[in-house]
């Protein structure tokens, strides 16, 4: 199932890199090729020879061999592998790699990987418990990395509680479901839209909204590390996004964002328009800048086309369609609305009732409706993990 899989395995001072030995075999076992890097303080757990006799390959601690002066490159290392595991991950650790210090191999290794990368924390039940602990390991995730949290149970301290680096045949499932999934929409194509448009009043003023794209770029991104060739239609943010599979196509305003899905949505099995589009745009904008000469000023407005309404009209039955409402009343009977009204397959509800929800939060609280009026309830999560949700969600659907 691993067979041709690189894994980068990264070792650091705790007791529990005594499992490693144990993941280290049953990942070579599933056909895995397998390099370790650990920190010096590592070796106090699990010698080198252990690891580079298992691994079959030698084990990397510094950025050059003082024997023979030869330059270990971590930015070589970094691109070889398709997963980093860092096992155990100490609390020192973490908080380095949190803050991006480089002051060892491993963590200039950490900073130059290109593929994901995977913590299994280790450590004793109050360090763990620590805020401090617990900031890192929620920023860590927000740099997009995968958290194997550890299990409660007895430590080495002789204490009982949260903090056991989890089994390595649990950890060995996790990867394995992490390699399947990389590859679960391979060859389809999504087309997702994100962040707010402006309609332009005049050269200088627009009309626009507070959308930050935040969520429509998770949604891209997340498709893409799963396989999908994305094309994100998005309007004016400040996020970039760097990935082989994702073609970005900016535009302004509603009419732009409307012809750039019109061409696009007929290519696309998946449809998500997560978009803050304007409802309304200035009738006639004006070609020079509004001078201040009148005590008030009315501006005429007419409606946008409404882009989902569109192409949920054209939608094909292979085609999957999800809209997004945002409400801040009756919000479960406007999304209802809408979900038939635009003939979707999926509508994914946020409200403004809910605290941290929406707009310019990190963070979303969704309710996902399906058209057959069933509906799932998420807790507020960061972004990335509500994209993860809704992902998951469409996975189910189209395959049942
Ligand atoms: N949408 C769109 N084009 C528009 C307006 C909205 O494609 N001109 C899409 C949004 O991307 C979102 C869904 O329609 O997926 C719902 O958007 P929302 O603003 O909540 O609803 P509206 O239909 O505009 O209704 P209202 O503003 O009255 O709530």
């Amino acid at each position: 199932m691993l067979k041709g899989k690189k894994i980068l395995i990264g070792i650091t001072g705790s007791i529990a890199a005594y499992k490693i030995p144990v993941l280290i075999r049953l990942l070579k076992k599933e056909g895995a090729e397998i390099k370790v890097v650990a920190t010096p303080s590592a070796f106090e757990f699990v010698t080198p020879l252990t690891l580079s006799t298992l691994s079959g390959n030698p084990v990397s601690v510094e950025s050059h061999d003082k024997l023979t002066g030869n330059w270990n490159s971590h930015i070589e290392l970094g691109l070889w592998a398709d997963l980093f595991l860092i096992a155990p991950v100490t609390a020192n650790t973490l908080a380095k790699l949190r803050s991006g210090v480089a002051d060892n191999y491993l963590l200039t290794v950490y900073l130059s990987t290109r593929c994901k990368v995977m913590l299994a924390p280790a450590m004793d039940v109050d360090m763990y418990l620590h805020p401090a602990t617990h900031e890192n390991i929620e920023v860590l995730q927000k740099h997009g990395n995968l958290i194997i949290a550890p299990t409660s149970g007895e430590l080495a301290s002789g204490l009982c509680g949260e903090g056991r680096m989890e089994e390595p045949e649990v950890i060995v499932g996790l990867i394995k479901a992490f390699f399947k999934q990389r590859n679960q929409f391979f060859g389809v194509k999504v087309l997702v839209t994100a962040g707010p448009t402006y309609e332009p009043i005049d050269p200088v003023r627009f009309i626009g909204n507070h959308s930050s794209g935040l969520m429509g770029f998770e949604i891209a991104k997340a498709f893409a590390n799963r396989g999908a060739h994305v094309d994100l239609v998005a309007g004016p943010v400040n996020l970039k996004i760097n990935h082989p599979l994702v073609d970005v196509h900016p535009v302004t305003t509603a009419a732009e964002m409307f012809e750039k899905v019109s061409i696009l949505f007929s290519a696309a099995n998946i449809a998500v328009m997560c978009a803050a589009v304007a409802d309304y745009t200035p009738e006639n904008p004006s070609v020079t800048k509004i001078k201040k000469t009148k005590d008030d000023l009315n501006l005429s407005l007419v409606q946008t086309q409404d882009i989902l309404f569109h192409i949920g009209k054209v939608k094909t039955e292979n085609q999957y369609l999800v809209g997004f409402a945002l409400e801040t009343d009756n919000a479960f009977q406007h999304a209802l609305k809408k979900l038939h009204n635009k003939n979707l397959d999926l509508i994914v509800l946020n409200t403004l009732e809910d605290q941290g929800a929406g707009f310019r939060h990190q963070t979303n609280k969704v309710t996902l409706i399906d058209r057959n009026e069933s509906f799932t309830e998420f807790k507020l999560k960061i972004k990335s993990e509500v994209a993860a949700d809704i992902i998951d969600h469409i996975a189910k659907k189209l395959s049942t």
